[in-house]
This record gives C-alpha cells, sequence and structure tokens, in this order.
C-alpha cells in the first residue's frame, strides 16, 4: 500500500501571522454574530424543556453564507481575498475554498472527537488539499488539536491506503489499552443522485445511503461488541473473517503518536489532506477556551465521487448551490457567489438524509 502524499510532506506546518489584529477581531464578531448566539439560543432552549444542552459541533459554511448577505461585508471579503493571497503564495496556483467552519474548544466542549481524515477532500482525485485552521483566541490553549503525523505514525500509515481513500479510526481513545479498528470510510458514485434536482432521484439517493449507513453501523457495532468480548487473539480472528464487510481491519493501539503545534492568534495550522486528527480531549478548567476558523483548500478539479458519511457533506448538500454534479468543476463559490437557499426536501427525504450517519461509539 502506498503511505505518503509527496505534495502535502512538503507544506509548511504554521504559517505565521496570516490574520492581524483587525481581521482577528472581525472573525471574533462573527464567530458571535454567526455561531455562538445561535449556540446559546440552542442550550436556552434546551434547557427550557429539561434536556440536556446540545454540543457545539463544527458549524460550516456560516461564513459563505453570510458572504451573500446584504449589507455587504466588505472586511469579510477582503479578508477571503487576503486568504487566497496568502495561498498562492505559498502553496502555488489552482487551489479553491471550498469550506469554512468554527471551531470551539472549552470545558466539557469538544469539536470533532473521533480520529479522522476530512472527507470532502476526496470529492476529487486530488490528493494536496489542505486546512488553514487559524487561531482567533485563546485562554491557555495557544497549540492546534491533536494531529497523527505520517513522520510520528510510520506503521499507522503503512496500513492505510493512500492516496485515495478516507480513514477514520474508531474509538478514538487510542491511550487505553484497547485495541482500535481502522474504518476505510465509503466513497462512492451513486450519491451523484443527490445532486438532481429532481425529488425522485433524490429519494433513490437518501435510501441507498440510508441503507448503506446502516450496514455500516451494524458491522461495526458488532465488532465494538466483540472487542468488549472476546479476547484479542479471538478478536484478531473475527475482524480477519467478518471485518471487510464493514471497511474494517484492527489498529495496534501502540503505533499511534499524536503531535500538538504550538500557535499565535492570527497564525494558520496547515492540515494536510491525508493526515488524521481530532480535537483535543484532556479535561479542562473553568477559564480555558480556544477558538479557530477553518478554510478547507482543494485544487480546481471535476467532481469524481463522494462521501455520504460524514457531517461536512450533509451539510453541504443542505444547500442548493453547493450541489455538485458528476464531472462538474469545483466552483470558486467564495469569490463568485453562490445561491445559498437551503433545499426544499420532502420531510421524509430530509429524515433519510439526517439519519444516515454512522455512529462511532
Ligand atoms: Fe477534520
Amino acid at each position: 500500500m502506498a503511505s505518503t502524499c509527496s505534495a502535502c510532506s512538503q507544506y509548511p506546518r504554521v504559517l505565521n501571522g496570516v490574520l492581524d489584529e483587525s481581521d482577528v477581531r472581525h472573525f471574533r464578531f462573527l464567530f458571535k454574530e454567526l455561531a455562538e448566539d445561535e449556540w446559546q439560543k440552542r442550550e436556552k432552549a434546551a434547557k427550557a424543556e429539561g434536556r440536556a444542552p446540545p454540543r457545539r459541533v463544527l458549524e460550516y459554511f456560516t461564513i459563505l453564507k453570510r458572504l451573500q448577505m446584504e449589507p455587504r461585508d466588505d472586511k469579510l471579503w477582503s479578508i477571503i481575498q487576503k486568504l487566497y493571497d496568502t495561498v498562492e503564495k505559498n502553496f502555488g496556483k489552482g487551489f479553491v475554498m471550498q469550506q469554512d467552519f468554527w471551531s470551539w474548544r472549552s470545558q466539557g466542549q469538544v469539536a470533532a472527537e473521533r480520529i479522522h481524515m476530512d472527507g470532502d477532500f476526496w470529492m476529487t482525485r486530488g490528493n494536496d488539499g489542505f486546512n488553514l485552521w487559524i487561531l482567533l483566541d485563546h485562554q491557555g490553549m495557544g497549540h492546534s488539536f491533536d494531529i497523527f503525523t505520517q513522520g510520528a505514525n510510520p506503521g499507522l500509515y503503512k496500513m492505510l491506503k493512500l492516496p485515495g481513500r478516507v480513514t477514520s479510526i474508531v474509538p478514538s481513545a487510542v491511550n487505553e489499552a484497547v485495541p482500535c479498528f481502522l474504518f476505510f470510510e465509503p466513497l462512492r458514485l451513486w450519491p451523484v443522485l443527490f445532486e438532481f434536482q429532481n425529488s425522485l432521484a433524490r429519494s433513490i439517493a437518501s435510501c441507498f445511503s440510508y441503507c448503506a449507513t446502516s450496514w455500516f453501523q451494524l458491522i461495526l457495532k458488532a465488532h465494538l461488541r466483540a472487542r468488549e468480548r472476546l479476547p484479542l487473539w479471538l478478536l484478531r480472528s473475527f475482524t480477519w473473517v467478518f471485518g471487510w464487510l464493514g471497511n474494517l481491519y484492527l489498529l495496534p493501539s501502540e503505533e499511534i503518536r499524536a503531535t500538538r503545534f504550538t500557535l499565535d492568534v492570527g497564525d494558520a495550522l496547515v492540515v494536510r489532506q491525508d493526515e488524521l486528527h481530532v480535537s483535543d480531549q484532556e479535561p479542562l478548567q473553568a477559564d480555558q477556551h480556544r477558538l479557530a476558523v477553518g478554510f478547507k483548500f482543494m485544487r480546481q478539479a471535476p467532481v469524481r465521487q463522494y462521501i455520504f458519511t460524514g457531517p461536512a457533506s450533509k451539510a453541504r448538500r443542505r444547500y442548493q448551490g453547493l450541489r455538485m454534479p458528476w464531472g462538474s468543476m469545483l466552483q470558486d463559490v467564495y469569490r463568485t457567489g453562490v445561491d445559498m437557499n437551503l433545499n426544499v426536501d420532502p420531510v421524509p427525504l430530509r429524515w433519510l438524509l439526517a439519519h444516515s450517519s454512522v455512529r462511532y461509539g
């Protein structure tokens, strides 16, 4: 199995001072307006109904939406152009921004609990995409989340099917003396049906997606149960016989070492397309927190396949303008504009899509 992405391995790790003070201030303001106020509303509603407050998960595409809104946010438009200039200077021409997200970490709040690669990168056949993850604010947390670099984990990356396969590790508690599974996430051509305006085609796609994720869930559950009940030698045999049915392989836990990178406010961490990563998860003090904004860059290329299990790809499908028919080129939506109206799918269809996620715990 090939194990490295030669283009990504040359990328810088941290770009210092990508945003200046006024840019950072503007993003903090946007974070409050676009994400934090929404979270607080949801938390208040949950409290009023006696429910546990919902987790502050990654929020996608709020900046793209803001760019389309009136009054025009000239400062934001200028920051986006500045990021494009930074990318061209450091990575060369041909990359387009494809996603934005907020990343918030505080006591009890973990943005991404599962060790994963970002599935959306694999929509094209390119393997040299990257995220810029820019630190905006922190208290006692001037560092990145956990990255499992190829350099620190040669054994792990030898087991991966790179370039070309999105991989997760389940469960993510790699510091415990328990065996973990590698999960090669399914990439398929058929979710192209999602991209049609025709609701029959979209219904068929949603049914496929629901059935496929249910199948993966079933196999994963059986393996997690087997891991609890079987001795290691028997678990190995079980996984060898049945694991391939769910793209699952046993991973020796001693292979995994996480690295964190030091950052100042305004610095951008570069996360490479084929790097496994996860939010840091140790308990925090009440006043500790960290805010970052992320942007995904991919080389402009035709869409060839889709991942259908991840939250980011589902977030993308909620917007009419972000549906990309098979074979179409990635659009430069952050500079040209895009229709960010929500899809108006019938309720059963939306239900199917909402329930087409693999739960990894
Ligand atoms: Fe990620």
